[in-house]
């Protein structure tokens, strides 16, 4: 994955958009690239229409222009598609390509991502400029990737979209039998007899609003509707794909992808991707850990591989409420950060800063005062000299984890279509109670899906896998019995892929490597607690309580108040050599914190270094050896005591094993193990 074998640096740049600029502008653009150590732009993410003036008719004379320039200034091309907003007269002319809305409503041209993903017509002229495109540049050996489209997302419910959800059933469920017993019909007599008495799910059928949220009265039509909205941007993306690898099969192909982006199950799309590139940004309020998070997850959906960070804003974006600036040393340390958990590649949006429409004020490398003496500038060279100097010391470099945890779409979409048991129930926010405090104890985490191999792995968490996929059981089973140790929550094991619950007591297929049963749960309001004894310390049991019964596990905590007082809360069973919790409730950040010390302790699981809190360190192997990356997310310095020999790739300086070494704030340190 990654840009491949081909590159042997970081590569530095980002979107840049000369068409929207006289020519003039070009040359000093190229020197001000040059003075950032800027080594390869992404260009042409959005001229479909300059491109294309009608059906007929392509003109690349522009881009010939802009590709020639790149190129003499020695720069590496990521070359888009164009195809992220179609050209206005090709909407005019072919309404089938403008989308319809959840309540639906057909559009007008506007905006971008804008394209239905059922219209024959973008099927049929969005592959055809790929083509063209690829025709025309595959000479260029500078290119180094190809960037399918833009962050594909959205959603639509028009006519060509229900036909086409029809066809995609037929393909999933063979009858309409099937169908029906797959989304439970005899409820509410909505039994099908035939395949067009299916409509698509929107407000205009089985969804209402409620609480501002988009609630459905059948989950599984629903579900389905995400998994084919997924699919058919899936077959565009794959459109292009097949057409430029025909002209350039050597070249790795790509789209942006958006971390933990709900619409499309980009676990899925991986397969289909050369390598996973993805935009962060972070608002200012998220955490550490939570930015992490989302690298991981991108690392993870490609296998673990290495990634290309292909957007982040260098200071300032346009779209967050309150654009609060990066504060100096910020884009540094985070651009560190997304290194540390597998870039290859940190690349901006934008090069330079646009004069008109919505993105005027979004930062840029070049602002509009065209200046370099500024401090996104001088910070945006820095960077480019530092990663200069880390040279090939950390491309494909994998995060060497111990630690998994499962992070599953479908279950995402499913779990928050359910109607009960409480509306506070948030799949990520499950998924971030366990890999907060793994994160505080530099412990590496992969993130992994259903599909994936679970062997490399000493614990695994399965937080709120309330969809248990026929088979993923079984993976667990084994995981355990052979010696894991297996970590799950509160209302998972509940329903099988179609959101059908499984018979015979929750949690259905994991009963057994639990050794529980769930009889009922409790849903707490926000203002009210149960508790539980952990360790010699009282924590709060909140939102949702499982009332259970032992089965073989043995009852680690049980709940202290109301009439299920008593009865257990927490349970380990002892599976084959392995070990398997279910921990019946959420709880607080302390529990978590003191719960995740625990199980990496019997795992025998250590983090890359012991940090003071809020400098995390993270650690990449490659080849050549492994490189720990020191982040220091705090205001203030920061002491750390090395525990081995290193030398600081920045600045050369050697460390023997136990010197202290001192972070300044928002300070990073690169450290190549054991050189001294
Ligand atoms: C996204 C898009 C870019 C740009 C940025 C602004 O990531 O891909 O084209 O709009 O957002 O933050
Ligand atoms: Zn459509």
């Amino acid at each position: 994955m990654g840009y491949g074998t081909r590159v042997k640096e970081i590569l530095y740049g980002g979107d840049y958009n000369p068409e929207q600029w006289p020519e003039e502008v070009w040359q000093e653009d190229m020197r001000l690239m040059k003075k950032a150590h800027i080594n390869m732009v992404t260009l042409n993410v959005f001229s479909w229409a300059a491109l294309q003036p009608d059906e007929d008719t392509y003109d690349f004379r522009r881009l010939d222009k802009i590709m020639e320039l790149v190129r003499e200034n020695g720069l590496k091309v990521c070359m888009a598609t164009s195809t992220g907003a179609h050209p206005a007269w090709m909407a005019k002319r072919h309404p089938d390509i403008l989308r319809t809305e959840a309540n639906g409503m057909k559009r007008k041209f506007g905006g971008r991502h804008n394209s239905c993903p059922n219209s024959p017509s973008y099927r049929y002229y969005a592959p055809k400029l790929a083509a063209e495109l690829a025709k025309r540049y595959k000479d260029y050996d500078n290119i180094v990737a190809w960037h399918v489209s833009n962050e594909f997302g959205g959603e639509c419910y028009c006519e060509n979209c229900e036909k086409a959800f029809r066809e995609w059933l037929k393909e999933r469920y063979g009858t309409i039998e099937e169908v029906n017993r797959s989304y439970n019909t005899a409820f509410w007599g909505h039994t099908f007899y035939d395949w067009d008495e299916i409509v698509l799910p929107n407000l205009l059928s089985e969804h209402f609003e409620h609480n501002g949220h988009i609630s459905t009265m059948f989950q599984g039509i629903s579900l389905d509707y995400m998994r084919f909205m997924s699919d058919s941007m899936l077959e565009c993306f794959r459109m292009e794909y097949d057409v430029i690898k025909e002209e350039m099969p050597d070249i790795p192909i790509t789209t942006n992808l958006m971390g933990f982006y709900k619409n499309l199950d980009y676990q899925k799309w991986a397969n289909y991707m050369d390598f996973v590139s993805w935009d962060s940004y972070p608002m200012p309020q998220d955490t550490p850990a939570e930015t992490a998070l989302n690298h991981d997850l991108m690392r993870g959906v490609g296998a673990q591989d290495s990634f290309v960070l292909m957007e982040q804003t260098p200071s300032v974006t346009n779209w967050h409420p309150y654009n609060r600036l990066k504060r100096p040393g910020v884009m540094r340390l985070l651009s560190m950060q997304a290194a540390a958990h597998g870039a290859d590649a940190i690349q901006f949006f934008q090069i330079r800063r646009t004069v008109g429409a919505c993105e005027k004020f979004h930062g840029a490398v070049i602002d509009h005062a065209g200046r370099e003496d500024t401090r996104v500038f001088r910070e945006i060279t820095e960077l480019g000299r530092d990663l200069e100097r880390l040279g090939d010391e950390i491309l494909e470099g994998r995060t060497p984890a111990e630690t998994a945890i499962v992070f599953d779409w479908d279950n995402w979409w499913a779990l928050e279509y359910s109607a009960g048991p409480s509306i506070r129930m948030k799949y990520l926010d499950a998924v971030k109670d366990y890999y907060t405090p793994l994160h505080g104890q530099n412990i590496p985490v992969d993130i992994i899906s259903v599909e994936d191999d679970l062997s490399p792995y000493k614990v695994v968490f399965a937080p709120l896998l309330y969809m248990s996929k026929t088979g993923f059981d079984e993976k667990l089973r084994k995981f355990t019995a052979d010696g894991g140790i297996f970590v799950t929550t509160y209302f998972s094991g509940i329903v099988d892929e179609h959101d059908l619950v499984y018979p015979g007591g929750y949690p259905g297929p994991l009963k057994n490597v639990l050794g529980i049963w769930v009889e009922e749960q409790d849903a707490l309001p926000e203002d009210e607690k149960n508790a539980f004894t952990y360790g010699g310390c009282v924590y709060p049991a909140e939102m949702l309580c499982d009332i259970m019964h032992l089965e073989g596990a043995e009852g680690v905590s049980s709940y202290l108040k109301d009439f299920y007082q008593d009865t257990p809360v927490i349970t380990v069973n002892s599976y084959g050599k392995g070990k398997a919790w279910y921990v019946g409730t959420r709880s607080d950040k302390s529990f978590y914190e003191e719960f995740v010390k625990d199980i990496m302790k019997e795992a025998g699981i250590h983090g890359v270094m012991a940090t003071p809190e809020g400098v995390e360190a993270a650690a990449r192997k490659n080849e050549k050896g492994t490189v720990i990356f020191l982040l220091n997310h705090n205001e203030k310095e920061a002491e750390v005591i090395l525990e081995s020999g290193c030398r600081e790739l920045l600045d050369g300086a050697e460390y023997e094993c136990g010197s202290a070494v001192t972070l300044a704030p928002k300070g990073v340190m690169v450290l190549k193990k054991g050189e001294v």
